[in-house]
């Protein structure tokens, strides 16, 4: 099979790493940091589905807003007092997450063969700017793709044909990197050769389609080449 010229990558949870979030979310709410991370990161993606496919997308705001709706939706459902001292902190950590140490390795081997790379992301530009920047990836990125522009939240075919647009490219000449099941699910779907990281040793979606690939680094993606 035709080898992808390219590789685009989902951003929170694939490149970068939540987990900080849910360690200080557990310093400021001792016992209630797992629950307090996962709730977070569900509703975080509900809200992206709830906007992108209702009313038409009128309810469209970007995923900073999101994120932050969703936080302040888990503290009132697990009964936490979120001050606004402890939203800044949380926000402020969201914004500055550590890039997974293979990354950087893994975007070299990429280039060093002539593939394109990117991000295409949920994130709104701003905060895909901050984590790129703080994470050094500049230089190593051709593309950091953010939904904002199309106003709909994957997995909404609009989203993932950002890929397409920006590279000139089929979609079976890409592949998509992503930690997410459900992305690495639609993102098969909508034709990408996908790769699902399966970092957490989860079960993939019972939905009847698998992924291209699965693998437990980001470092399986260069079984493609
Ligand atoms: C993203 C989220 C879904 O970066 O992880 O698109």
């Amino acid at each position: 099979m035709e080898k992808p010229c390219a590789v685009l990558f989902d951003a929170y949870g694939t490149l970068f790493d939540v987990y900080s979030v849910g360690l200080l979310a557990e310093q400021l709410f001792p016992g209630h940091g797992t629950a307090l991370g996962t709730l977070w990161r569900d509703k975080q993606i509900e809200y992206t589905r709830l906007v992108t496919t209702s009313d038409h997308g009128a309810h469209y705001v970007p995923f900073w807003d999101l994120t932050l709706a969703g936080l302040r939706y888990t503290c009132k459902r697990l009964g936490l007092d979120l001050t606004a001292e402890h939203e800044q902190r949380l926000m402020n950590q969201y914004r500055h997450l550590s890039a997974f140490p293979e990354n950087r390795e893994v975007l070299q081997a990429l280039r060093g063969r002539g593939i394109v790379t990117g991000i295409l992301s949920n994130g709104d530009p701003e905060m895909l700017g901050v984590a790129v920047r703080s994470a050094g990836l500049e230089s190593l990125l051709d593309h950091v793709l953010s939904v904002d522009s199309v106003r709909k939240y994957k997995t909404h075919p609009d989203a993932y044909q950002l890929g397409v647009q920006a590279t000139g490219l089929e979609p079976r000449q890409i592949a998509f990197v992503s930690c997410n099941s459900w992305d690495a699910l639609a993102a098969t779907w909508y034709g990408f050769r996908t790769l699902w990281v399966n970092r957490y040793q989860l079960p993939f979606e019972e939905l009847g389609t698998q992924p291209t690939r699965t693998g437990s680094s980001l470092r399986d993606v260069l079984s493609f080449f």
